[in-house]
C-alpha cells in the first residue's frame, strides 16, 4: 500500500484486511510509523535498482485516467507517429530493435515492414494477450496497471502498417485485465483517441476486445487467430505468414502486449534512447517475472544483459525456504532447467540458446533442492501430451510416449535404451512438430537430463548426459 504525502510517497507492506485498522491509527496517511512502514517508494532497492521503460507508469499513475495518462508523457509517440509516413515508422521501431516479447524474440520492424507491403483493402493489428507461460504476469500487470499504452501502442501500429482494426485476445483467466482494458477503451473511444477520428488527425482505429478460449495452445498466433475467427484453436500451416494472410485471411501484425506497449516510448524518445539500453543483438529491456522458490517475487524490468545470478540474488533475494537453489527454469514450461552452476549467464536471447535454452516470454521459476527434475521432464512431456492441438504426429504422440519412457528410465526398467529413446523421440520432436509447442517441450527434458542427470536414477542417464 502506498500514500502520497508531501515527502513522497511512502510504502507499507504488505498489508492484511486485519491490518488495516492499525494503519489507520499509526496516521499512516501522512506517512507515520508502522512496523510495516517501508520508507519512500522510491528509495526502496527492488524498484530504485529497475531500469523501468515499458513499465515506467505503472504503480505510478492511475490506470484509468486519461489525463494523468498525459500528464505523464502519454500519447508523446502517437502525436509523433501522427506526423510521420508509415514507412518511417516502422523505420524508426527497426532501427530501435526491439524484437517480439511473446517469446520467439522475432524483430518487431520487420514484421511490420512485412505488413505495410502487403496491399490489402483492410489489414488487422492482434494483440497476444493470452500469456500462458508458467510464471509469467507481465502482461496482465501492464493491461491492469497502464492500460492506455498498449491502446496507444497498437494504434501506432495501425498508423505503420495501414491497419485500421485492432483486436486484443485476453487469456480467459484474467477477468480483470479484460475488464480494464474495456473501461480503458471506452473512455479512449470517448476522448477521441479510438473511432473514426484518431486524435484529431482524420485517421481511423479501433480496438475490439475477446476473451481467450482457455487453452495453453491458443496463444501461438496461427492457432490464435483460428480461435478470433470462432473456430478450435488448431495450428495452421505456415507459410502463408500471418503478416501475409492471417486474420479473416488479410495481413495481420500480430504482437505480444509488451512488444506494444513498448512502442509508445521508441516513438516518443527515439530509436537510439531503446537501443541503448541491452546486449548484443537482444536490444531495450524485459520484464523480468521472478516465481516460484524465490523470497522476493515480482517484474523486475531491467535491461538486457543482467544475470540470472542477480536477478535472483539482487533482486530475489534467494530462495523463500532458505534452502540452495538447485534449478531455475527460464522462459516458460517450455524453457530449460538450468543449475547453479550456470546463475552468472546472460539474460541475452542469444547467451541462453547458446546453452539450449531461451529467455522467452522473461519468465524465471526458481526451485530449492527439494526438486526432482526428473519428474519435472515428465511434466514437460505431460503437459505438452495435455495442451497438444492434435494437428501433428511427433507432438500428439510422441509426448504421451515421453511420459512412458520417462517413466521406465526412473523405474530402472532397460535405462540404457530408453534413455537413447527418449534421446530419438526429443530429436524427432524437435525437427518434425509443426509448431514450437512439439518442437520445444524436449528442452526442460533433454536440460533435465543434461544438468541433472543423478535424479534419473540411473548411472545410464549420467553416462549419456556427460557424452
Ligand atoms: C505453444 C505456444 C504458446 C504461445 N503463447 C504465447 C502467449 O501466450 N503470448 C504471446 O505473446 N506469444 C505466445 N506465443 C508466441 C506467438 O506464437 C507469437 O510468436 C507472438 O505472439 C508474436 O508476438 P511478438 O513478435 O510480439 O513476440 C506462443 C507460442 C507457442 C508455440
Ligand atoms: S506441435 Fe503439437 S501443438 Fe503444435 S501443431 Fe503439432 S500437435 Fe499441434
Amino acid at each position: 500500500m502506498e500514500v502520497a504525502t508531501p515527502a513522497g510517497r511512502i510504502a507499507y507492506g504488505p498489508v492484511s484486511p486485519a491490518g488495516v485498522a492499525g494503519l489507520f491509527d499509526a496516521d499512516f496517511l501522512a506517512g507515520g510509523a508502522h512496523p510495516t512502514r517501508q520508507g519512500v517508494t522510491d528509495d526502496i532497492a527492488y524498484l530504485r535498482n529497475q531500469e523501468r521503460v515499458t513499465f515506467v507508469r505503472c504503480g505510478i499513475t492511475d490506470p484509468l485516467s486519461l489525463a494523468d495518462y498525459e500528464s505523464h508523457g502519454g500519447f508523446r509517440g502517437l502525436r509523433r507517429a501522427l506526423e510521420m509516413a508509415p514507412a518511417a515508422i516502422v523505420e524508426e521501431v527497426t532501427q530501435s530493435g526491439l524484437r517480439g516479447r511473446g517469446g520467439a524474440g522475432f524483430p518487431t520492424g520487420i514484421k511490420w515492414k512485412t505488413v505495410l507491403g502487403e496491399r490489402s483493402d483492410c489489414k488487422y493489428i492482434v494483440c497476444n494477450a493470452d500469456e500462458g507461460d508458467s510464471g509469467t504476469y507481465a502482461d496482465r500487470m501492464l493491461m491492469e496497471g497502464d492500460p492506455f499504452t498498449l491502446i496507444e501502442g497498437m494504434i501506432i501500429a495501425g498508423l505503420a502498417v495501414q491497419a485500421e482494426q485492432g483486436f486484443v485476445y485476453i487469456r480467459s483467466e484474467y477477468p480483470h485485465a479484460f475488464r480494464q482494458m474495456q473501461r480503458a477503451c471506452d473512455l479512449a473511444r470517448e476522448a477521441s483517441w479510438l473511432g473514426p477520428n484518431v486524435g484529431g488527425s482524420g485517421k481511423r482505429f479501433d480496438i475490439h476486445l475477446r476473451l481467450g478460449a482457455g487453452a495453453y495452445i491458443c496463444g501461438e498466433e496461427t492457432s490464435l487467430l483460428e480461435s478470433l475467427e470462432g473456430k478450435r484453436g488448431v495450428i495452421r500451416y505456415k507459410p502463408p505468414l500471418p503478416a501475409i494472410k492471417g486474420l479473416f485471411g488479410k495481413p495481420t501484425v500480430i504482437n505480444n502486449v509488451i512488444s506494444l506497449a513498448t512502442i509508445p516510448m521508441i516513438l516518443e524518445r527515439g530509436a537510439a534512447f531503446y537501443r541503448d539500453y541491452g546486449m548484443g543483438r537482444s536490444r531495450g529491456t524485459l520484464p523480468f517475472q521472478l516465481a516460484g522458490n524465490v523470497k522476493h517475487a515480482g517484474l523486475v524490468e531491467k535491461a538486457f544483459g543482467l544475470t540470472l545470478r542477480q536477478l535472483i540474488e539482487d533482486f530475489g533475494a534467494g530462495t523463500r525456504t532458505g534452502r540452495p537453489l538447485r534449478a531455475v527454469q527460464v522462459g516458460g514450461p517450455l524453457g530449460a532447467y538450468f543449475p547453479a552452476a550456470l546463475l552468472d549467464l546472460p539474460l541475452d536471447y542469444e547467451a541462453f540458446a547458446a546453452e539450449k535454452g531461451m529467455v522467452g516470454h522473461g519468465g524465471v521459476v526458481v526451485f530449492d533442492d527439494g526438486v526432482d527434475l526428473a519428474w519435472q521432464a515428465r511434466f514437460a512431456m505431460e503437459f505438452c501430451a495435455i495442451e497438444s492441438c492434435g494437428k501433428c504426429t511427433p507432438c500428439r504422440i510422441g509426448s504421451t510416449r515421453g511420459v512412458e519412457v520417462i517413466d521406465k528410465i526412473v523405474a530402472g526398467k532397460d535405462a540404457v535404451a530408453n534413455i537413447e529413446l527418449l534421446q530419438d523421440l526429443c530429436l524427432t520432436m524437435t525437427d518434425a512438430s509443426l509448431c514450437a509447442l512439439g518442437g520445444l517441450t524436449p528442452l526442460p527434458v533433454l536440460s533435465a537430463l543434461r544438468h541433472f542427470p543423478e535424479d534419473f536414477d540411473c548411472p545410464a542417464a549420467a553416462a549419456s548426459a556427460a557424452a
